[in-house]
């Protein structure tokens, strides 16, 4: 956290410094403020949706504002594009979500990256398709704070060339925690976009990718582990799992009274969005007097739920927690959208904190073994010098060098390999990638066309 909130700093100062860069006129006449989705027609389900197979575009359009670092700073992507496609929902039944496609200078068409941000909020107006745009609202104080600081990997991402798919895949309800939806989500998003030829170039049979970190990486290892029966046709080639949380049970005892005590609200009411029973059941298990503040994190995002129940007891907010948790439903709930469900067969790379404050490394550890034991190919690293915050920026090397390998068409992971490193900054790898990310993110935020310089 203490280097993310450094590098926020630092980007700050910049755009202070330099002032609003100059923007092409394209970009200038859509630095509109855009409007809320909960207040934005494109986000629901158009008529007739049902009927279309899961992956289908039902609508797409520019964006009603331009792409824009910390909400500010405007980034000069070659070519953006929202969609709206079909997909599942939590109970099985067809819904649809929107992602956000962009397009670097020089892309390479065949590659395709998926990348889920850490929204981790229950409200459809923290969708990263709205919160990455200029003049978005942040949700309350610092609300999308985690989804801005994100944006400078996914422009990582971007300078390698690869065209990158960004699915709100928590979907049009904001249902944070019902991981399996998510990963559901991000395959649909994976086959629009690779369905997007005539309006974005990306070829149909591009080689693909997931990547994400905390949140994000709950649902790109669902989306592993579903891709076998869910979406068999895919040619996924690496999944990047930073951070993992796969036992959420577990994750609300260690997260109460800590500083991300507002996951808790965030996850129980993103639960509560996906299942109308457990709605129900929190409802009438919370306090009457402290029901108001409780359910304020249906209109906050991350960092304000954060802010506002930071080092609180969220246990104190229900008449009998633990015996609410303990019913068929929300237990049931918790253990369905835990990870390990199933094996997969897409090569994964895990990195994970052993510090790390959100989750126990034992249960990284534990889902490591369950992968491995069932035939997955992983490799796992757990680094020493950094906790859950820190490493989604030191794990970012890495991270892209295991992606570019992997996009290159060389195996990647051949067995299950688990290491300890001192810090994943020290690795040789992460040493050829730094400098590029360091510059390439400073220079994007003065407007640099994002995207890898070509000689020719
Ligand atoms: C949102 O939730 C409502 C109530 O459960 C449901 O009827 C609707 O289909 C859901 N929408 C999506 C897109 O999943
Ligand atoms: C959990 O998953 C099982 C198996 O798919 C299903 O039968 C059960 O209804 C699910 N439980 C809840 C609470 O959704």
């Amino acid at each position: 956290m203490k280097l993310a909130i450094f590098s926020l700093a630092a980007s700050m100062l910049i755009a202070t410094v330099v002032g609003m860069p100059a923007a092409s006129p394209e970009a200038l006449s859509r630095r509109n403020i855009p409007p809320k989705p909960s207040e934005d027609s494109f986000y629901a389900n158009p008529a007739g949706f049902e009927s279309a197979a899961p992956g289908t575009i039902l609508k797409n359009r520019n964006l009603p504002s331009t792409i824009a670092a910390f909400g500010l700073i405007p980034a000069n992507i070659k070519y953006t594009q929202q969609i709206l496609y079909r997909t599942t929902n939590a109970l099985g039944d067809p819904a649809s979500a929107v992602a956000t496609i962009l397009i670097p200078y020089n892309a390479d068409y065949t590659s395709l990256l998926s990348y889920q941000i850490a929204e981790d909020a229950a409200s459809i107006n923290c969708s990263p398709s709205y919160a990455l745009q200029f003049a978005s609202d942040s949700g309350g104080f610092v609300g999308t704070i985690v989804t801005q600081l994100e944006w400078l990997l996914i422009q990582a991402a971007l300078e390698q060339g690869w065209p990158v798919v960004l699915p709100d895949h928590e979907g049009l309800n904001a249902t944070f925690l019902a991981n399996y939806a998510g990963g559901k989500h991000v395959l649909d998003g994976i086959r629009a976009a690779l369905a997007s030829e005539s309006f974005t170039g990306i070829k149909s049979d591009a080689s693909v990718a997931m990547w994400g970190y905390s949140g994000g990486s709950l649902v790109s290892a669902a989306a592993s582990e579903l891709k076998d029966s869910y979406a068999p046709e895919l040619n996924i080639v690496a999944a990047v799992l930073g951070g993992p949380i796969p036992n959420i049970n577990n994750a609300l005892y260690t997260l109460n009274q800590g500083l991300f005590a507002g996951l808790i609200p965030d996850g129980i009411l993103g639960l509560s969005n996906a299942y109308p029973a457990l709605e129900t059941m929190v409802q009438e298990g919370l306090k009457s007097s402290k029901k108001a503040k409780f359910n304020t994190a249906y209109d906050t995002c991350l960092g304000a739920s954060a802010l506002n129940f930071a080092l609180q007891n969220m246990f104190s907010y229900f008449d009998d927690a633990q015996g609410l948790l303990a019913e068929a439903v929300p237990s049931g709930i918790l253990a369905n959208n835990s990870l390990g469900h199933s094996t997969p067969s897409v090569p994964i790379f895990m990195y994970k904190s052993i510090l790390d404050e959100i989750d126990s490394i034992s249960y990284s550890d534990k889902l490591y073994k369950t992968y491995c034991n069932g035939g997955a190919k992983v490799k796992y690293v757990r680094d020493l010098i950094s906790e859950h915050g820190t490493l989604a920026a030191f794990g970012a090397p890495k991270a892209l060098t295991f992606l570019a390998k992997a996009f290159n068409g060389e195996t990647v992971v051949s067995k299950c390999t688990k290491t300890n490193t001192l810090s994943s900054l020290l690795d040789i790898s992460t040493a050829q990638v730094l400098p590029s990310f360091l510059k390439d993110t400073i220079l994007n935020l003065l407007y640099k066309p994002v995207g890898p310089f070509l000689i020719g």
